[in-house]
């Protein structure tokens, strides 16, 4: 092949709601076509669960694929990464018996230093309890302030820094030193534990630790991709929380739609082929910010209960919507999703109707496009479309045929919504729970 040639094998999986669509599911159902599975944003704040045979598994850094032996599982350069969590996941999956030999981490990842932990603590509640101002409602897990470290430049730590005794004392006495005050105003109590000697010294305890799967990532992919083989890029979070064109400022701090997989892995636009939407028959989101079909209602509780709607990192209730097309029509655009994966359809059985917002109107003017600006999306009414809904349980279907026709009227009404085929559709959990249809509108 020439060089830089499309290399349609490759493929994107990415959220296309707040966060939460059951990514990794069908990240761990694709990926045995593939020879990498790649995270290239976000850090511990993402949530996947992997149900293998009788056992479910929580990841928060490690890619989903690492159920996969013949899969690297690389962590790129656009996450930031928190060692001790990312350590406790490995030393967790080895307990249970899953080779992890073959997970790597960028050399040019950030660390996550637990300075970050607490000063993303510390703004959430300054925020609240000093200033009046609304939180963003963020994981806790440190993403914000090390994602503003990085791009700040000179106190950030990376992790290939932490082979290095002289840069890691550098970076985080300059990184106190601008922190410090700040701390001490905002965080008293915790700032007596953030002592220079002891992070660097936990710093390089990591570094000691995670010596071996340190490398520089952006080219083993490139080998790779020269080599035929394929990569499977799995966002984490999701697309209306990318931090350019999600619901600002109630987003993360990165590019979490398709668009952050160049900057994040170091690998260019035109060697993904396919992407592969992630949505959940409805919708829900964590934390603060705009949500046109929220439900406060007895119909949001029982979807929250039937779909165990809790976080995976924070165990927060989810806040329950019904499917918003507008949103989803903009994230299919944004990412070039080629396909579509409905997760959960069967948490929306024994409804007598369902609604998917079709449009919205703003200030009275009708809206046929997303707004993510999260003042004017607050201000959103949607409009909907009732369609019949489902009495069965359809957690046994294994074909769309063996769909109740009101269900498959659902799937066909998104697809004809958003202009893109529904390829697959989760009705469980498990694995095998999953239907698989041909890439066409309306296929079987
Ligand atoms: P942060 O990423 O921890 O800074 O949180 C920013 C916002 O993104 C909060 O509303 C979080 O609840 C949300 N968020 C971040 N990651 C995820 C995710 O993986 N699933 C759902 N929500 C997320």
């Amino acid at each position: 092949m020439k060089p830089n040639a499309s290399n349609s094998g490759s493929l994107a999986v990415v959220g296309l709601q707040w966060g939460d669509e059951g990514k990794g599911k069908i990240v761990d159902l694709l990926a045995p076509d593939f020879n990498a599975i790649v995270r290239y944003n976000g850090g511990a704040n993402a949530g996947h669960s992997v149900v293998v045979g009788d056992e479910r598994f929580a990841l928060h850094l490690i890619p989903s694929g690492v159920f996969r032996p013949a899969c690297t599982s690389v962590i790129g350069n656009g996450v930031v990464v928190d060692p001790a969590q990312l350590l406790t996941e490995l030393d967790g999956l080895a307990e249970r018996g899953v080779d992890c030999s073959g997970v790597v981490v960028s050399d040019r990842a950030h660390v996550v230093m637990p300075y970050h932990k607490v000063e993303d603590a510390a703004r959430e509640r300054a925020l609240v309890e000093r200033l009046g101002i609304k939180a963003v409602g963020t994981t806790g897990r440190g993403i914000g302030p090390a994602y503003a470290e990085k791009v700040q430049r000179s106190s950030a730590i990376r992790m290939g820094d932490l082979l290095f005794p002289d840069i890691v004392r550098r970076r985080v006495r300059a990184a106190m030193a601008f922190k410090g005050p700040m701390l001490e105003r905002w965080a008293p109590e915790a700032l007596a534990e953030l002592e220079e000697d002891s992070l660097v010294e936990l710093a390089l305890g990591w570094g000691r630790r995670l010596a071996e799967r340190i490398a520089d990532t952006s080219i083993l992919l490139h080998r790779i991709l020269d080599g035929g083989g394929r990569l499977l890029f799995e966002g984490a979070n999701a697309t209306l929380l990318d931090v350019d064109h999600g619901t600002y400022p109630f987003v993360t701090s990165s590019n979490s739609s398709a668009l952050g997989i160049g900057p994040g892995s170091g690998v260019p636009p035109q060697r993904v082929g396919r992407v592969v939407g992630v949505a959940k028959a409805y919708q829900t989101r964590v934390g603060a910010g705009p949500m046109p079909t929220e439900l406060t209602c007895v119909i949001g509780d029982r979807i929250r209960e039937r779909g165990r709607e809790y976080g995976t990192t924070t165990g927060r209730p989810r806040r329950i919507g019904w499917l918003d097309l507008v949103a989803l029509r903009y994230a299919v655009r944004l990412n070039g999703v080629t396909e579509i994966a409905v997760t959960l359809l069967d948490v929306l059985s024994g409804f007598e109707s369902i609604r998917l917002c079709t449009a919205y109107t703003l200030d009275g003017r009708a809206m046929e496009e997303f707004v993510p600006d999260a003042a004017a999306l607050d201000r959103v009414k949607p409009q909907y479309e009732e369609i019949p809904g489902f009495s069965e349980e359809i957690t046994a279907a294994r074909s769309y045929q063996a769909l109740p026709a009101t269900a498959r009227a659902f799937i066909e009404r998104i697809e004809r919504g958003v202009g893109v085929p529904v390829t697959m559709i989760g009705v469980g959990p498990d694995r095998d729970q999953t239907i698989h249809r041909t890439g066409e509108i309306g296929g079987a």
